[in-house]
Formats: structure tokens, sequence, C-alpha cells
């Protein structure tokens, strides 16, 4: 396994993108998780996964403002090259923005710029929309607003259910972001001053895999 390129994971929930990304570990290394919620499910899967994680719960400090300053300096120590949101249910404090700039990423159960936020499925369906999907794309100041990289597709069939959709859209989330994360491990997609730019072997193999990308050219 290439340790050279450090990804720290951050979640609040369930963790199956946190558990799925240290599944795929190859052009990338996954050195630790910190989670904001101390029933997460994503605690046990790190357990599992021997990699170590830190809670830091809004309830143990007296303000938000202090929580995310912890937050901060445990994402500093684990010296990451990059960071990974999965599920992380919080706006990253502008700080933590500006020690990573570049540097973070988000998965997203929709096809951005559409429904940013909660409750995606349900707000695609009720849209009429006929393709929905998930976005990795870069965290900015914003509520998933950063430059989007990849997204992959998945068709909304007739009458179906937001809970299938996000089953189907959930199997996507697990194919794209490890693609994307090894992609930008191996210097094929690269992040500059918030802009993404991608060779043409990502590029093409973006494509092989159903993939949309939705950056730039290197
Ligand atoms: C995923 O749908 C992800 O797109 C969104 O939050 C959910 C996290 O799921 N940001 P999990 O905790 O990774 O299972």
């Amino acid at each position: 396994m290439a340790d050279n390129f450090r990804v720290l994971v951050l979640f609040s929930g369930r963790g199956s993108n946190f558990e799925n990304l240290a599944r795929h570990q190859g052009a990338y290394q996954v050195v630790g998780a910190l989670c904001d919620n101390p029933l997460a499910e994503g605690i046990n899967v790190a357990q599992r996964a021997g990699i170590s994680v830190a809670c830091v719960p809004r309830s143990d400090y007296p303000t938000r403002a202090l929580q995310k300053q912890e937050i901060l300096r445990l994402a500093i120590g684990a010296k990451p090259d990059l960071i990974c949101l999965a599920g992380f249910m919080q706006i990253v404090a502008p700080e933590f923005l500006s020690a990573f700039s570049d540097r973070i990423l988000n998965i997203h159960p929709s096809l951005l710029p559409k429904f940013p936020g909660l409750d995606t499925h349900a707000r695609a369906l009720a849209a009429g929309e006929s393709m929905h999907g998930c976005t990795v794309h870069v965290v900015d100041a914003g509520l998933d607003t950063g430059a989007p990289i990849a997204q992959a597709e998945v068709p909304v069939a007739p009458g179906t259910s937001a809970e299938l959709l996000a089953t189907q859209v959930l199997q996507q989330e697990h194919r794209l972001y490890p693609w994307v994360v090894s992609q930008i491990a191996c210097g094929q997609i690269k992040i500059r001053l918030g802009k993404v730019q991608a060779t043409a072997q990502a590029r093409s193999e973006a494509e092989s895999y159903g993939f949309v990308y939705r950056g730039e050219s290197l």
C-alpha cells in the first residue's frame, strides 16, 4: 500500500463512504478519521478497519467555535495531503478552509448544482428529474458550491421511490469517490486555486467508467 499520499476522512454518521474509501486504499492511504457524533456508526467502521478515529462532539465544548478549533488542531496533526468529507454534517470553518485550501473534497448525493443541501433524492423526484446521481467537488465556503470534479449519473426509473434512488446513488458514490481520490493521489487530477484540471488519461478513464468529468483539461 502506498503510504505517501495521506487522506483524512471526516464523517458524522453511517460511514459507508469512509469504509469504502478505506477499502480502496492503494494509491492513497487513509491515515485517520474525525467524527463529530459519538453515536456515529462510522466509529465502529473505523475500529473494524483498524483506522484511528477521534470523536469531537459539540457537547464536549462550550462553544461551536472551540469544537471547530479542536477539529482543525487534530486535522493539522494528521498531516493530510487530502481531506475527504463523507457525510460530515457541518460547514467547515474558514480557518479550516485556509489551512487546507485546494485539499478538501466532499461527496454530495445530487448532480450539482442541482439540489445542494439535504433531502436530495425526494427533491429530485418531486422536480420530475429523469437523471439524478452524485458529485465529488472541491469544498469552498458555501454549501455544496465548490468546483465539481466528477459526477456519476443514475437514471430515475418512473415510479421509483426516494429510498431506492438513495440506494442506487450510494452505489455510485462508492465507485466515484475512491476513483477521484486515487486520481488526485496519482497527480492525474489537480486542484489549483479552486480550479480542477485533469490529464487526458484521467478524462478518458472517467469516460470508460461512465463518470462525467466536470473540470478543465491539464
Ligand atoms: C452520502 O449520501 C453522501 O453523499 C452525503 O452524506 C451521505 C453519507 O453517507 N454527503 P455515509 O455516511 O458515507 O454512508
